[in-house]
């Protein structure tokens, strides 16, 4: 046996990719995944490009590989994920120590990429999109706790200026219909309760059922809701341009689907939205939300942010703020702008400062933090679903689980109660739990 230690960055994306890279190699019988790098025989780094310094933090990780090799010198370095994609040969310039670079889309060959390896002692590269392949291949994941990520598409034909993700994940596919419904299906015979639908665009869904037909994501939502055993169904990430009416029209008679919805916006300003060719405007986001909140009324909505984005005036980030307070927002995930190699956006000019584009962040995060807790206190008093999800973190002596807007709340109730949905009234509101009573 041979162990095999994973270090992954970046989204749901990759830590799924990761799962199913696990997967793979202990289906061949050899290989066992150890947390402790210093026992791994196989180093394995799948890696992230969305933002940030991603190919200096990259060489960086593979300096401190490259100790262990010197000491071990038949150790195995696998470089996969969205850097490994877009860098390709150009990461074994730099790193001579790296055995196998693997693409977003070839998964599936790593065990054979590292018995070859193993073998011949010489470097491997497979960075194609051979795009069908990857959902031919994939293996139900092991599952943690009892909700479950499950892969629906993979790849965007949007692109977005600022962003890299159409060139490293590649077109938009959708597994067929049918893998998805059997997946769900025995990940609710396994006791789990809820299902986290995963995709860079799940709302642009097409996929082919049984009999040729195209299943499009609200039939696909409707089909999953009817699986017995699972309650809860969440989705991320969905986007603004195909969030069509037949979605809408799901929230009305699905209560499966949760009162929650991610739905990145970006900016609240149209000059900045048209510059990111991000294909909506504001009024559109605005129609968008009225039609939820007439489906769903208590639907809570976040969103993404970017701020500093190239010509992004004080005035336009002002329109951010005040479009944040008009949605009232309940979360956020918000970032500066961060220039990306091969994006049109990195050809614009920047003008803004660093210290502006900071304040701008801290001016956002503030005030979605507040809009956060008025949510939170919202639900004094409130009954709430809450997903059981084990013993509080906090008190040995309480349990603990999940509302439908994500809030962890912590309350006695007997142990037999895990992994079951719960009623539980809330009694008090902190800022990053609530505390409530079992009904
Ligand atoms: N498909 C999703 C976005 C996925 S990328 C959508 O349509 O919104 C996840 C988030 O990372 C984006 O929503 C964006 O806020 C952020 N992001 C992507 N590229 C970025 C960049 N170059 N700089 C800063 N943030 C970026
Ligand atoms: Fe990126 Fe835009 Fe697609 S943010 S993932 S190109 S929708």
């Amino acid at each position: 046996m041979k162990y095999i230690y994973i270090k992954t960055w970046g989204c749901q994306m990759n830590e799924y990719d990761s799962s199913m890279i696990a997967r793979y190699l202990e289906k061949t019988g050899q290989y066992l995944i150890t947390q402790k790098t210093e026992q791994a025989d196989i180093l394995v780094l799948n890696t992230c490009s969305i933002r940030e310094k991603a190919q200096e933090k990259l060489f960086h990780q593979l300096g401190r590989w490259k100790t262990l090799k010197s000491k071990n010198p038949t150790i195995i370095i696998a470089v996969g994920g969205c850097v490994a994609t877009q860098e390709g040969k150009e990461i074994i310039k730099r790193a001579k120590h790296v055995d196998i670079i693997f693409g977003t889309q070839s998964l599936h060959k790593l065990p054979k990429m590292i018995s070859e390896v193993e073998k011949n002692k010489k470097f491997m590269i497979d960075i194609s999109f051979p795009q069908l392949d990857k959902f031919n291949y994939s293996l139900p994941i092991k599952t943690k706790g009892y909700t479950a990520l499950v892969s629906i598409m993979e790849g965007c034909n949007k692109y977005c200026s600022f962003c890299v993700v159409p060139y490293t994940r590649g077109k938009e596919i959708s597994r067929p219909s049918d893998d998805i419904l059997f997946e769900v299906a025995s990940l609710a015979e396994k006791g789990i309760r809820e299902i986290n639908l995963l995709g860079q665009n799940v709302n642009a869904y097409q996929g082919v059922t049984f009999n040729g037909k195209t299943c499009f994501f609200s039939e696909l939502l409707r089909l999953i809701s009817e699986i017995d055993g699972i309650d809860r169904i969440r989705f991320t990430t969905s986007n603004p341009l195909e969030f069509t009416d037949d979605i809408i029209e799901v929230y009305k008679d699905t209560p499966k689907l949760v009162s929650f919805l991610h739905l990145p916006v970006q900016s609240g300003s149209n000059k900045i939205l048209q510059l990111m060719k991000r294909s909506y405007t504001i009024e559109k986001y605005e129609k968008i939300i009225e039609k939820l909140l007439k489906a769903r009324p208590n639907i809570q909505i976040s969103s993404d942010f970017i701020v500093g984005f190239p010509g992004e005036s004080k005035e336009d980030f002002k329109q951010t703020i005040n479009f944040i307070k008009k949605i009232n927002f309940d979360m956020s995930y918000s970032f500066i702008y961060s220039s990306r190699p091969g994006t049109p956006a990195s050809e614009m000019k920047d003008e803004i400062n660093l210290k502006e584009k900071k304040e701008r962040l801290y001016i956002l995060q503030d005030c979605i933090n507040k809009q956060t807790m008025s949510w939170s206190r919202r639900m004094l008093g409130s009954t709430q679903s809450v997903l059981v999800e084990g013993i509080s973190k906090n008190n040995s002596m309480q349990i603990y689980g999940k509302t439908e807007n994500n809030r962890i709340v912590n309350f006695y109730g007997p142990l037999e109660i895990i992994g079951q949905f719960a009623q539980v009234q809330i009694n008090e509101v902190h800022t990053h739990n609530l505390q409530g009573i079992l009904l």
